[in-house]
């Protein structure tokens, strides 16, 4: 009975216009069907399941994305990254739940760091091409939490709307530089149904200390990735699974004062440098 079932539910889907949604449904028919064979819940359990993706969704406002975060705790954001990256380029990694607002506009060498407080930081590199060859007008949307690790959209009229954030056009070489604070491990948000999950099964909230990336560029495939500040904690145990060796940099101190000056900071700073590689669009 219950294969018939099965057979049923996706020969329903026969008539379903677009083929690639014809797929997708069938096949998550197909796997949805085969958990409940392998599990057979009790129905106090699947009410329990409806109850908690309701709540999944509940939680879900304009600043935030409960949803990505489930995704991300279970590893499925990763995977759909995994599944789509091209060799060639920069490694991508997930977009998490905190690109929420439009990044604000800001010119090459600009502070992303509107509160200040923060170990002072600079982070340049160029945009290339898989080739070598550097992207002028390349865009690079970044946004990181705060030195205590908080992102702007989770501490309104705490932090100013688009702290941490800017969106920058890379120069006539492909070169991108500006200033930040260098950012902090942070707990991903616990006081929701995806914090229940993490607590239910005994593992903890925390993500290594990133700074968020999409790298745009015309003619390039769009990359979106963050870079890890090397030597930090949690890089093993990233409560999302989003870290890639190459994407760990070092943010290394310094205080070379021409650097100093060419970057409008004090001494000592800390300094990320590294380049983003995109690929072309393929034919
Ligand atoms: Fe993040």
């Amino acid at each position: 009975m219950s294969a018939e079932l099965t057979r049923s539910v996706v020969d329903s889907l026969d008539g379903t216009p677009d083929p690639r949604l014809r797929a997708l449904l069938a096949a998550l028919t197909r796997h949805l069907h085969a958990f409940v064979r392998e599990t057979e819940p009790t129905m106090a359990e699947w009410e329990q399941a409806v109850g908690f993706l309701t709540a999944t969704g509940q939680t879900c406002t304009d600043t935030r994305q409960e949803f990505i975060l489930l995704s991300d705790v279970l590893g499925v954001s990763m995977l759909v990254e995994t599944v789509n990256s091209a060799e060639g380029g920069t490694e991508s990694t997930v977009l998490g739940p905190f690109h929420m607002t439009e990044s604000p506009v800001r010119a090459l060498g600009a502070d992303i760091d509107l509160v200040g407080g923060g170990e002072p930081c600079v982070v340049s590199g160029r945009v290339l091409s898989a080739d070598g060859t550097p992207l002028p007008g390349a865009l690079l949307d970044v946004w990181q939490a705060d030195g205590n690790g908080f992102y702007d959209v989770q501490q309104p009229g705490i932090q100013p709307a688009g702290n941490g954030r800017g969106l920058f056009t890379a120069d006539d070489e492909g070169r991108f530089w500006f200033r930040t604070c260098v950012p902090s491990p942070y707990p991903i948000p616990t006081d929701g149904p995806v914090g229940k999950l993490l607590r239910a099964t005994g593992r903890h909230p925390y993500r290594p200390a990133h700074i968020h990336f999409i790298a745009t560029a015309e003619g390039h495939e769009p990359v979106t990735t963050h870079i890890f500040v090397a030597g930090g904690d949690y890089l093993d145990s990233d409560a999302v699974f989003a870290v890639k060796q190459s994407l760990v940099q070092d943010f290394t101190q310094t205080d070379d004062p021409v650097l100093a000056r060419e970057f409008g900071v004090p001494t000592p700073f800390r300094h990320a440098r590294f380049d983003l590689v995109l690929n072309s669009v393929r034919p």
